[in-house]
């Protein structure tokens, strides 16, 4: 009897162990359609991955074996992945990674604002959130400037609207002065830079210069931007500018600076003036001008030849060379003038 019982629970137990399958291996982020404890021999689940999350190429459907076990499970769910988002031009786009719940943040360059969502998530179809936003450039409204105002503008750029970094050129109606920066930039911040201003400016009537004189001038103030014109007394030479400009400051540009001619230091001598001989004596009593020059003739005693050395006329002053001796009465009797000797060959 014992026996018997021992056998015949044996093999019930047998066939019971036999005619189930225990609740199905877990996988991570799905869900099963039929959740029990136990499930008869033959019968099927199904796994579906959560929504943000893909299964791969493993298998989704298992049946309760008779051996009362699941087939291997090979089912993996996958997170979801959003493209790679972007570019956002003039901007940058801040992301860890694109998997689903991710989420990414939106900005823009100094001189551009954001037009749209600040962030946004990677969602369980595969796709970010909401519209993909847009930098857009800052604008600069026009410049504010009086009606039948003295100050205007011109747009470097065609079209009626500044953009970030576009720049404007501004103008004084003459005779004002702009006193300022005249171009102006369009900043991040929406405004122009600078708006320069438009002044009077007179300068005092202008003075004379030294050896020379003002052409046609009047004895009055004179305005920003007017200019007068200077001449020189003869034989002085004008050096610089012939105009000066009443400036910004209120003063004169620079004037010019009449340059004095030259006597030559010599009673008597033959010299190389514009290429000729000339006698200093009789053609250049008057002496030269401020600039140019004169050469005179030296000795080489040794080779019995004559050489040149220039000399130039600097505002009334000029130098002999070293070289050159002016000739008294006597040897001018006994001895040939330099000029008259045969030219040195090396002093050409
Ligand atoms: C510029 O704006 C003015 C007024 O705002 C408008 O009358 C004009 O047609 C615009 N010009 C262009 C080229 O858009
Ligand atoms: C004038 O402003 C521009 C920007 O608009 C700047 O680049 C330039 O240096 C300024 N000039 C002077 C003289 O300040
Ligand atoms: C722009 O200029 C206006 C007027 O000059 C000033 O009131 C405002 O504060 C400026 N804006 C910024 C952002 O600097
Ligand atoms: C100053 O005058 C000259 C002509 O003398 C003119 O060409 C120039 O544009 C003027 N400048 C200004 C800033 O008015
Ligand atoms: C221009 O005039 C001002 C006074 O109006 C003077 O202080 C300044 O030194 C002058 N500048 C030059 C370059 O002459
Ligand atoms: C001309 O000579 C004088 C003195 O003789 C001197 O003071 C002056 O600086 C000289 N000028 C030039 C331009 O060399």
């Amino acid at each position: 009897m014992f026996p018997l019982v021992l056998v015949a629970f044996a093999l019930s137990h047998c066939a019971l162990a036999a005619r189930v399958c225990p609740r199905p291996p877990e996988v991570l982020f799905a869900t099963i359609n039929v959740d029990k404890k136990v499930y008869d021999v033959g019968e099927e689940i199904e796994y579906t991955c959560r929504p943000g999350f893909i299964p791969n190429n493993g298998q989704r459907k298992y049946t309760c074996l008779p051996t009362g076990r699941w087939p291997l499970n090979t089912l993996l769910c996958l997170p979801q992945r959003c493209p790679r988002p972007g570019p956002l031009q003039n901007g940058k786009i801040e992301a860890i990674d694109s998997h689903y719940q991710s989420s990414i943040s939106f900005s823009c360059e100094p001189g551009y604002n954001l037009v749209g969502t600040r962030t946004s998530q990677c969602m369980a179809d595969g796709k970010w959130s909401g519209t993909f936003p847009q930098c857009q450039s800052v604008t600069c409204a026009p410049p504010s400037i009086p009606e039948f105002g003295v100050l205007s503008y011109r747009r470097l750029k065609p079209g009626n609207v500044s953009h970030f970094l576009d720049t404007i050129v501004f103008e004084c109606v003459p005779p004002l002065a702009l006193i300022g920066n005249e171009t102006a930039t369009c900043m991040a911040n929406g405004n122009w830079s600078s708006i320069p201003e438009c002044r009077v400016v007179t300068c005092p009537t202008p003075t004379g210069i030294e050896n020379g004189f003002i052409e046609f001038a009047v004895r009055r103030t004179y305005h920003y931007n007017e200019s007068v014109s200077f001449g020189c007394q003869p034989s002085y030479v004008l050096d610089g500018h012939k105009h000066s400009r009443c400036e910004k400051t209120g003063n004169w540009s620079t004037k010019p600076i009449c340059r004095g001619p030259c006597k030559i230091p010599v009673k008597k001598a033959v010299v190389l003036y514009n290429g000729e001989k000339k006698r200093v004596q009789n053609d250049l009593k008057e002496g030269i001008r401020h600039g140019e020059t004169v050469s005179f003739f030296c000795k080489n005693k040794e080779k019995s030849c004559a050489y040149t050395v220039a000399a130039q006329c600097v505002d009334g002053n000029l130098t002999l060379p070293a070289c050159f001796k002016e000739r008294g009465f006597f040897s001018t009797l006994v001895k040939k003038d330099p000029s008259d000797m045969k030219p040195c060959e090396d002093q050409a």
